[in-house]
């Protein structure tokens, strides 16, 4: 390997040895973090670090100042009720609403510890519906934690990588997992981490077809919330709406995280939509576990109640104040957050012309979005041995790899972590990575 890289090779390979890698291609998103922050302390230098996918913005003032009154009005004191303050769930119930133009009860709209906890809550209740469907199919690639989240319950778990199975190719192989007769529920996200793809319309209903014709229940993880910005879906009431599987069944359950849409993170509350449908359904096989044969009493007064017995109560109160500007169109929360989509677009083109190429790059006949995350792999090289090098060019990323991407050669890479001043730090490095390695 050359000597002369960008990030000084004798102290990155010191750092490698002191926290006694043995590979830094295959380490962990968190032992690459603590090994790139020690290079920076060690050289003083900074990395565009690509690796965490943490919001890069300030958090929504509206639900700043909204979560401060609450407290001082004495909230902290009080225990929430499980499925969320009224006002909330009404607020959440209009959102969908205004956004998706999606019909869903109040009564079914819940505040959850982070979209994550309504994920784990949701795998819980849905494997113990039916004694035959004890399965989850995750269409990849994916978000690992949601599999930990199965693995720690003991929950099986199914996966395709969706790659190769795009528009009308997605139904036969679909139809080949459900048919088994086993899965209780598929979750994807939309767009999707890692890859940024978007499902298009031709998609989302075959999956919504085949869950109704298997029963089987659709997860929709919309983590990233209105972010393809190749449409305008910020404007209440009016299309074009966040595309959603429930314009093709009545059999799903919506994950909408507050995290990048607000940069609202760190106060983990996230919303868990549940159809009225499936909230109504009974299942006699739940009354193994609960109280109740109703899917959402098992839910709110089983699940959720044993999980946190609820979501933090000044939390609500921000979530509330943010659902309700948005509800009304007097904030744009889309706007701040375009930032990542036009940082995704440059940041690429500086891969691109330096011989990388995108791995996912289709949402069928069109080219991808550009927001919060995108793929990349280079001529000749494996992931594991692009982190590796990466690491001596001032850049990390992490693998796909760990996100049951077949595409073992693709690299995930953040935009939000990345300011726009690091844009020729960038560029230098990736010329250089180009220059002493270059494609035939
Ligand atoms: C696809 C996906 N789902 C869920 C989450 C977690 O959301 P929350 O912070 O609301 O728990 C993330 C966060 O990175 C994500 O990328």
């Amino acid at each position: 390997m050359r000597k002369d890289t960008p990030i000084d090779f004798n102290e990155v390979q010191k750092q490698i040895e002191l926290m006694n890698l043995k590979e830094v291609g295959t380490a962990s998103i968190r032992e690459i973090k603590r090994l790139v922050d020690n290079i920076e302390e060690g050289t003083g230098q900074r990395y565009v670090r690509m690796e965490m996918g943490i919001p890069g913005l300030p958090p929504s003032e509206i639900g700043v100042e909204a979560e401060i009154e609450a407290l001082r009005e004495g909230v902290a004191a009080i225990y929430p009720d499980i499925d969320g303050i009224k006002p909330l769930k009404q607020e959440i119930s209009r959102f969908v609403k205004q956004f998706m133009n999606t019909d869903v009860s109040p009564k079914s709209c819940l505040p959850t510890v982070g979209s994550m906890q309504g994920s784990f809550a949701a795998f819980t209740t849905l494997v113990r519906m039916n004694k035959q469907k004890d399965t989850i199919l995750f269409l990849d690639p994916g978000f690992p934690v949601h599999k930990q989240q199965c693995k720690v319950q003991g929950i099986p778990f199914d996966a395709f990588d969706i790659y190769n199975y795009r528009g009308e190719k997605l139904r036969e192989k679909l139809e080949e997992h459900l048919k088994k007769g086993n899965v209780a529920g598929l979750l994807y996200s939309n767009p999707n981490n890692p890859s940024w793809i978007c499902f298009t319309d031709t998609e989302l209903k075959i999956i919504g077809e085949l869950a109704n014709k298997y029963n089987v229940v659709v997860m929709e993880d919309l983590a990233y919330f209105g972010m393809d910005f190749r449409q305008d879906y910020s404007k209440p009431g009016q299309p074009p709406y966040q595309p959603s599987v429930t314009q093709y069944t009545d059999n799903y359950i919506l994950f909408i995280s507050s995290s990048k849409l607000f940069s609202y993170a760190g106060q983990r509350i996230g919303m868990m939509v549940i159809s009225d449908k499936l909230f109504e359904t009974r299942a006699e096989d739940l009354c193994r576990y609960y109280n109740s044969d109703l899917f959402g009493r098992a839910m709110v007064f089983g699940t959720v109640y044993a999980l946190s017995s609820g979501t933090a109560h000044a939390a609500q109160y921000a979530l509330l104040a943010m659902l309700k500007a948005a509800n009304e169109g007097a904030f744009n929360f889309w706007e701040p957050v375009k930032e990542y989509g036009e940082k995704a677009k440059i940041m690429k083109k500086m891969f691109t012309d330096n011989g990388f190429k995108i791995v996912y790059d289709r949402d069928e006949d069109k080219p991808l979005a550009d927001g919060f995350f995108f793929t990349i792999s280079y001529p000749g090289m494996t992931g594991v041995e692009l982190i590796e090098k990466f690491v001596y060019y001032g850049i990390s990323a992490i693998s796909l790899a760990i996100t049951g991407s077949e595409r073992s050669e693709g690299l995930r890479a953040c935009v939000s972590l990345v300011g726009r001043e690091q844009f020729p730090d960038l560029e230098y490095r990736l010329k250089k990575f180009h220059e002493h390695h270059p494609v035939d």
